[in-house]
């Protein structure tokens, strides 16, 4: 199987009544990207890896250096999937020569097919800039993460009639200026809805609304790696659940040594 194109996750939009929604998920490990490949149409290194892999209080702290490896270990985990890395937090912010010099890095270290970054109209410069330079732009607009400071914290967006203009200017403004698709997150379904009627590229939604043209969500959230997790995921599975099991187990059968057995020691054959 070929690995499916930006152009042809592009088109997805306009393929018909029965346009079936994009699956996304994120993904930091070779494994992880194996494992969820071939149920995916795109793969996101997203920098949420900075709480999810590293421990950090937000995404401000992530770098190009951790973004770059993990989005190396996914493309070579993955085969099927386009793989979209984050740009993360200081990379691109401060000129599109900038964010041009950050994403082709990602580009050209990872092989990855797509960047992401953070922001509406005032990225809508940087994201013609880069995409007229031959590097996609996934765009990511309404709850933006490495805004937690100015936002005041991670709560829905969206709420106030100038909240609402202000979200739908940035949709349009970031479709406009070529972004190949979109994120939106964490904002009033209405919205969510009114915004992907509205722009002719995906609008992936997280925390948005089912009407969107594709859903993403953390892949640890959903697995229900955490105690805590915002009320757009839902959990498919109880893996901490499992983890602590096994580790328990384990940990039990090492203190009583009955781990290892017999099964799981060499011996010279007869
Ligand atoms: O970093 C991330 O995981 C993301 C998704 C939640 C969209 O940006
Ligand atoms: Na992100």
């Amino acid at each position: 199987m070929k690995r499916l194109t930006v152009p042809a996750i592009q088109r997805r939009k306009f393929e018909g009544k029965t346009q079936e929604p994009l699956v996304m998920l994120t993904a930091y490990t070779a494994r992880q990207a194996q494992l969820l490949d071939p149920h995916c149409d795109m793969l996101l290194v997203g920098d949420s890896l900075g709480q999810v892999i590293y421990g950090l209080p937000s995404t401000l702290a992530v770098t190009l250096d951790m973004m770059i490896a993990h989005g190396a270990a996914v493309v070579r985990g993955s085969y099927h999937s386009v793989v979209l890395v984050d740009m993360p937090f200081g990379s691109y912010e401060s000129s599109p020569q900038q964010a041009f010099a950050s994403a082709s890095r990602i580009m050209a270290e990872t092989g990855c097919a797509a960047v992401k970054l953070e922001g509406g109209e005032a990225m809508a410069d940087t994201i013609s800039f880069l995409s007229q330079r031959g590097i996609p732009v996934m765009a990511h607009i309404g709850l933006t993460p490495q805004a937690v400071n100015a936002l005041g914290g991670y709560g829905a967006r969206g709420k106030s009639q100038q909240e609402h203009a202000k979200i739908m200017a940035d949709a349009r403004a970031v479709a406009q200026a070529g972004a190949f698709a979109m994120v939106l997150e964490g904002v009033m379904e209405e919205l969510a809805v009114a915004i992907t009627d509205s722009v002719d590229v995906p609008v992936i939604g997280i925390g948005a609304s089912a009407h969107c043209d594709g859903q993403v969500l953390v892949t640890e959230d959903m697995l229900g790696m955490f105690d805590r997790v915002p009320r757009f995921v839902k959990r498919y599975e109880n893996i901490a659940e499992t983890i602590d099991g096994a580790a328990a187990r384990y940990a039990a059968e090492v203190r009583t040594r009955g781990f290892p057995t017999d099964d799981q020691v060499y011996r010279p054959k007869i």
